[in-house]
């Protein structure tokens, strides 16, 4: 991190401005270091929703939202989606090296190593309602998990980091998809070692005792470059809620459990699901425009879900890659026609069309399509999120880890701008009116 410039706050309470050190990393807008400000000046800035705030310095992700550009450690993702697959990409998030081919069978081994779960863990499941959505049972279910890996709880100890990341990565799969069974009435399905990550997880979601089941190697890379395409975004909600939960010294497991409440939201991780439900919702092309109305309505909180990003002003990098990915899965099954993969195509022509979307810089974005290729393969809406959470483990196992390493590193402790009552007296009861 070099310091290059300094930023002179001139403050009215002040006689001298403010000097504040300018910080450059090696891509990316530089930024006002501001950690002695409230000691120099006694006022704390303001910035809720993070407008304007580097959370922290990280060399994982980097994003120009301008530019649609989305690299991890360094890779743009296209390259990444089109030459590797997702446990060379976790190596990667990891490691900040993409593997060696020893270096991944090693890595492979080590994840189908820990990709059952305890039996006893299997249990739990019975303690949820047969209906419970997939997310409600996997928030639950992985935060249950520091409950059986005491004795590497070190949060200090690399090592430690290492085998708690390697064992989310690998359960995190058959967690999900045993909470989708649980739904179904079906009995679990173990990991199946010899299949790649993406078609285990394939056979764990559909596999029946009753019949043989073979993925389909198609939909298993269709299924593989969307665990690509979310397994990390740098400093969003969920990822800065895992960090904030770590920064306390809390366990991975119980930290990932609380990235997982928070990517569950529908203005997050949860965009696919409600993007499906919404296109369930119009039903057909002659509601679109009723609907577009709608999301223009300052007065109507609906939105048009699947457009729109905080950081992509101009595309979102992995929209383009899902909407390939789409087409591509379409034509493998014969379903170009499906009445909901057309509504959407129509919609997204209608929207890309229509100023107030153009002013406002919403493009679709990656949920959009997300959401139609999982229904493709077969996967149901409630389960959309839970799979961006398996993918995203990775990331947010990897941020934490850094974040843990940093020296700078400090427990999270946002001040406020207080708008409550001030300082008063409490009257005795028969005064009160
Ligand atoms: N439909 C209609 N209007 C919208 C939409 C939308 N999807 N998104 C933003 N706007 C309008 C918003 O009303 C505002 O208008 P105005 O300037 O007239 O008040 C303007 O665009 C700016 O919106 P904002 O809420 O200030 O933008 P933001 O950066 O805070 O929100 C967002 C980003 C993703 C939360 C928002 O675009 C949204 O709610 N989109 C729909 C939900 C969605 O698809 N989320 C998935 C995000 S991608 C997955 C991920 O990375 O987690």
């Amino acid at each position: 991190m070099d310091q290059k410039k300094i930023a002179k706050l001139d403050l009215e309470i002040n006689k001298q401005p403010a000097e504040l050190p300018i910080l450059s990393g090696s891509m990316g807008p530089d930024v006002i270091d501001i950690r002695k400000l409230h000691a120099k000046s006694g006022l704390f800035t303001y910035d809720p929703g993070f407008l304007s705030t580097a959370s922290s310095r990280s060399e994982i992700t980097f994003i120009d939202g301008e530019k649609g550009i989305l690299l991890y450690r360094g890779y743009p993702i296209e390259q990444l989606a089109e030459h590797c697959d997702f446990m060379e990409v976790c190596w990667l998030l990891m490691k900040g090296e993409l593997p060696t081919a020893e270096q991944k069978t090693s890595f492979v081994k080590a994840i189908n190593a820990h990709s059952m779960v305890h039996e006893q863990l299997i249990q739990f499941y019975q303690g949820f309602r047969r209906d419970a959505h997939p997310m409600a049972v996997t928030v639950g279910v992985v935060g249950a998990l520091s409950a059986f890996y005491h004795e590497a709880l070190d949060v200090s100890d690399i090592q430690n980091r290492e085998e708690s990341a390697i064992h989310l990565i690998a359960k995190l799969p058959n967690i999900t998809a045993m909470a989708y069974k649980y739904n179904l009435g079906h009995p679990f399905n173990y990991p199946q070692n010899h299949l790649s990550y993406a078609q285990n997880f394939m056979h764990m979601m559909f596999a029946v005792p009753a019949e043989e089941y073979k993925p389909n190697p198609v939909l298993a890379r269709a299924l593989d470059r969307i665990l690509i395409l979310h397994a990390d975004h740098e400093q969003n909600a969920s990822t800065s809620t895992v960090r904030l939960a770590g920064s306390s010294g809390a366990n991975p497991f119980a930290c990932i459990s609380a990235g997982i409440a928070c990517l569950w939201g529908p203005a997050h991780g949860g965009a696919n699901e409600a993007c499906l439900n919404m296109l369930e919702e119009i039903g057909d092309e002659t509601r679109i425009s009723q609907y577009i109305a709608r999301a223009k309505d300052s007065n109507d909180n609906f939105r048009l879900v699947g457009f729109g990003h905080r950081v992509y002003k101009n595309f979102d990098p992995r929209a383009k890659l899902m909407r390939e990915t789409c087409h591509e899965v379409l034509d493998e099954l014969g379903l170009q026609d499906d009445r909901l993969f057309k509504l959407a195509m129509k919609l997204e022509k209608i929207a890309l069309e229509d100023e107030y979307f153009i002013s406002r810089k919403l493009y679709p974005n990656v949920d959009f399509y997300s959401g139609i290729v999982q229904r493709a393969l077969g996967i149901p809406a409630s389960m959309f999120t839970a799979i961006f959470a398996t993918a995203r483990t990775v990331g947010w196992v990897a941020q934490w880890s850094e974040m843990i390493s940093d020296p700078e590193q400090k427990i999270g402790r946002p001040r406020q701008l207080y708008t409550g009552k001030s300082t008063r007296k409490v009257l005795p009861i028969a005064e009160r009116e």
